[in-house]
């Protein structure tokens, strides 16, 4: 059996990993949406025990991948994948009681290959689930101050909207504005290799 590979992953798995040792709260249940290939989850779950790393995607396909990987690369701490459309409320893991609780959302690469509305609901899901000081971590390129930050991201904002009108970059203030008024504070933005950024946001209730 051939596992199938995302080059990306390969690539920047380890750097995502460094700033989530840092980031993330000691403990509890991490909830990785639109998990992929499930790289990142078999990756990162062993490095951060004692957390849980529960992947998710909306794709059939993608939690077949996941399970490929999760049997090639077992980890105790790795749980089965489950499936998760962020545009579909309330999610699958707030209807039933997770153990240990979710504390963090990682959200990889995801909200400029999907429509605004899917980050919007991303979002939301982080409002909803997560407690005081829970933290929701994004990565991947942004625009910052209207611009791009490489010529490379501007090429690739072009080649997403020609797959898709409705993806693209996002605008970092575009999405903290988002954040705040759902009570997400934007605690870091970490520079990361390849003109991409980690973005750190932590929940608060007044
Ligand atoms: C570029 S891939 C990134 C996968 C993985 N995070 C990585 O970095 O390798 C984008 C992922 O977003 C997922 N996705 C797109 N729209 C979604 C949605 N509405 N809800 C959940 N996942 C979604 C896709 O299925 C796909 O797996």
């Amino acid at each position: 059996m051939t596992l199938e590979t995302s080059p990306a992953a390969e690539r920047n798995r380890r750097f995502i990993l460094d700033v989530l040792k840092r980031v993330l709260p000691d403990t509890g249940m991490v909830l990785e949406i639109a998990s992929g290939t499930g790289q990142h989850a078999v990756y990162a779950a062993p490095k951060l025990s004692p957390r849980i790393w529960q992947p998710s995607d909306r794709n059939e396909h993608c939690l077949g991948m996941i399970n490929q990987w999760r049997d090639a690369e077992p980890s105790s701490n790795l749980q089965a994948p489950v499936l998760i459309d962020v545009l579909t409320q309330p999610w699958p893991v707030e209807t039933q009681p997770m153990n240990p609780a979710i504390t963090a959302l990682v959200a990889i690469n995801m909200i400029h290959i999907a429509p605004w509305q899917c980050c919007e609901a991303l979002l939301d899901g982080a409002q909803r689930i997560l407690p005081a000081d829970g933290v929701l971590y994004l990565y991947g390129p942004f625009r910052q101050q209207g611009e791009h930050t490489s010529p490379s991201n501007m090429a690739f904002d072009h080649s997403l909207k020609s797959r898709d009108p409705e993806w693209g970059i996002r605008d970092l203030e575009k999405v903290t504005l988002a954040a705040a008024k759902r009570q997400l504070a934007l605690m870091e933005v970490i520079p990361m290799p390849a003109n991409n950024l980690s973005v750190v946001f932590k929940r608060h209730y007044f």
